[in-house]
């Protein structure tokens, strides 16, 4: 959890923050009812809530109406997103996407390389595709697909079991195809290997 004084210094620091009816009206929800799970500037501190600092803006909006309409499972989320409007949601999607993003800590080189190899280059052997056709070179996503650089693993992979067992269906069946394909030591190795970019 980060202080209200910290969160407001951080945002401060934002450049044109301050002029963005958009941005200040972000902050202000977030402070009000996001900062305890993802943390004033999206750098959540625990693996069991996604890190949004940084995130796409589209991607976030469309997760947070996914949420509320019940596209995408998630009780704390739907609770939270239930009076909320789309102007909100813009705005939601405008304070977060303008944090920076962090990094996480990887210490297992030989996993990190087994998972950028994956990532790279997909597993020919099995008809997975690699990661970065859709989330990109860097990891940092696209209007389309999250920014997956610096994620928790563990939330990664729960995700990733997710997509498989069709739990999560708001991504077009693209990631029901990816996931089925990874075993469990791949879906492991990716996520080490995207926590520490
Ligand atoms: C009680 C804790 C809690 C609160 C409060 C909360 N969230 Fe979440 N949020 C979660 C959890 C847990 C998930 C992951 C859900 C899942 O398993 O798919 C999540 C997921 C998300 C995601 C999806 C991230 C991604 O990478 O796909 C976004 C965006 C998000 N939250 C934004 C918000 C915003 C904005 C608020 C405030 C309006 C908020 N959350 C309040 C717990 C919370
Ligand atoms: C064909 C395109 C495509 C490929 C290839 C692909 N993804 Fe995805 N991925 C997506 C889309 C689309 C979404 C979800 C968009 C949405 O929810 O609206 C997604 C979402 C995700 C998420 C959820 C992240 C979050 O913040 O909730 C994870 C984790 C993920 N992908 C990991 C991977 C990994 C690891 C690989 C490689 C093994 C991979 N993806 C390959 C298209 C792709």
């Amino acid at each position: 959890m980060k202080p209200w004084g910290l969160g407001l210094l951080l945002a401060a620091g934002v450049a044109g923050a301050a002029d963005d009816p958009d941005y200040v009206r972000g902050e202000e929800i977030v402070m009000a009812r996001c900062f305890l799970c993802h943390g004033a500037t999206g750098d959540s501190s625990s693996p069991l809530y996604p890190k949004i600092a940084g995130q796409h803006p589209e991607y976030l909006r469309k997760q947070l109406r996914n949420f509320k309409r019940g596209e995408r499972e998630g009780a704390d989320m739907r609770k939270v997103m239930a009076d909320l409007d789309e102007p909100d949601l813009k705005a939601l999607a405008v304070y977060y996407s303008r944090q920076p993003p962090t990094r996480g800590n990887s210490s297992y080189p030989e996993m990190r390389a087994a998972g950028e190899a994956i990532f790279r280059n997909g597993n020919p052997a099995t008809g997975l595709k690699p990661c970065k056709e859709c989330h990109g070179d860097d990891a940092g996503g696209t209007d389309k697909t999250p920014r997956l650089a610096g994620q928790h693993a563990l939330y990664i992979e729960t995700q990733l079991s997710l997509f498989e067992e069709r739990k999560r269906t708001n991504d077009n069946e693209k990631m029901h195809d990816v996931a089925k394909r990874l075993s469990i030591d791949e879906m492991r190795a990716v996520a080490e290997f995207l926590r520490g970019l």
